[in-house]
């Protein structure tokens, strides 16, 4: 068990990870809810497998749960959802200072924060999350958006939760391939700062994802904690910190716009190639030691996420997969800034970075054997 505090000034919250906390939700919120009742917003396969349980755990402590059940998948992060929570939480008359539950994975989370942001201009939430991916990454910081047409997260708010309660056995619930692509973020912090943790990372990754408790809490608690410092550094991404937590994710969009946003390419598989691209295109620059890169691919591929831009098999050169580039929200006045690596746990924000190079280097990976 681990309670990681996130130290964000004004808003400041605790990360309880502890295996089993779901059964005692009720009991950890109970500070949060003033009332005798609460909203909460799940989708319809994490209902099934933890409403019952939260529901107990809220009625132990004499609150009523009200629940929005929405449609499991990406396409619930949109306009036409987001009104459906608004609506749903002015109908439970949530009230500034009451706390909403956001219980599920990054798109629950995101949908249902950007709700609470805007509910009675800004009413609290408390994000339970039940994957890797947001108990690692999207539940804590927060972020909150909803995707448009034009692409993923383009609308949002930073809203911070007032809690959030991560449960390792939520895992347990959810196919491999998910848990796999929600470990490539628990790499990333390594990579970004923490040498150390990316060496514990290859040791225990295998654990992580065979179900193992302590493996788990562990790689949970240590990534939280990154988040948390980073975060807290530089809450709103305007100081060059947070842009860090964005280590292969330019190429890692690249790769999920050519490949349509699709199960073909899950994001934190995208992430997880986009960190070896990442790490190979700083080998190319002379930033850092081919066999720090190759270190890095063995891992990401050792654990069955995707470390080869060949085999990945997409019909594209290295000029269109640049060109999906110049839509990355983090375009900043014509220039994209690129996160590099000089070594292991040594990354860093290059803002010269050119297109061209990029291209040029896509295609070498493109044709790599
Ligand atoms: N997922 C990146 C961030 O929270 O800044």
């Amino acid at each position: 068990m681990a309670v990681i505090p996130v130290a964000i000034a004004g808003a400041p919250y605790d990360v309880r990870i502890e295996t089993g906390v779901l059964r005692n939700a009720g009991h950890h919120c109970r500070p949060f809810i003033r009332k005798n009742h609460v909203a909460v917003v799940t989708d319809s396969n994490v209902a099934a497998a933890w409403r019952d349980t939260v529901t107990d755990s809220f009625a132990a402590e004499g609150i009523t749960s009200h629940w929005l059940v929405l449609p499991a998948g990406e396409a619930t992060k949109s306009w036409a959802y987001l009104a459906q929570v608004v609506d749903f939480l002015l109908a439970q008359e949530v009230e500034r200072r009451d706390n909403v539950v956001a219980l599920g994975g990054g798109v629950i989370g995101d949908l249902t924060g950007f709700a609470a942001s805007m509910v009675k201009r800004g009413c609290g939430f408390i994000q339970l999350p039940t994957t890797l991916l947001a108990q690692v990454d999207s539940s804590v910081g927060g972020k909150t958006a909803i995707n448009t047409p034009l692409g993923k997260n383009l609308v949002g708010a930073f809203h911070q939760p007032s809690l959030v309660l991560a449960d390792p056995l939520a895992l347990d619930t959810l196919p491999l391939r998910d848990t796999r692509a929600g470990y490539a973020e628990v790499i990333k912090y390594g990579l970004i700062d923490d040498a150390p943790f990316f060496a514990w990372c290859e040791e225990n990754g295998a654990k992580v994802l065979a179900g193992d408790a302590t493996a788990r809490e562990i790689a949970i608690a240590r990534s939280v904690a990154a988040k948390a410092r980073i975060v807290a550094a530089d809450e709103k991404e305007t100081a060059g910190v947070r842009a860090l937590l964005n280590l292969g994710h330019t190429f890692g969009h690249a790769l999920e716009a050519e490949t349509g946003y699709s199960d073909r390419l899950l994001h934190g598989e995208g992430v997880a190639l986009g960190m070896v691209l990442a790490a190979r295109f700083s080998v190319r620059q002379g930033l850092m030691h081919g066999q720090d890169a190759e270190r890095i691919a063995a891992h990401i591929g050792s654990v069955g996420l995707p470390a080869s831009l060949a085999a990945l098999g997409l019909d594209c050169d290295g000029r269109k997969l640049a060109d999906h580039m110049l839509h990355d929200k983090k375009m900043d006045a014509g220039t994209l800034p690129f996160l590099l690596l000089r070594g292991i746990g040594q990354t860093f924000l290059a803002k010269d970075v050119n297109l061209t190079d990029i291209a040029a280097f896509l295609d070498e990976e493109l044709a790599r054997s």
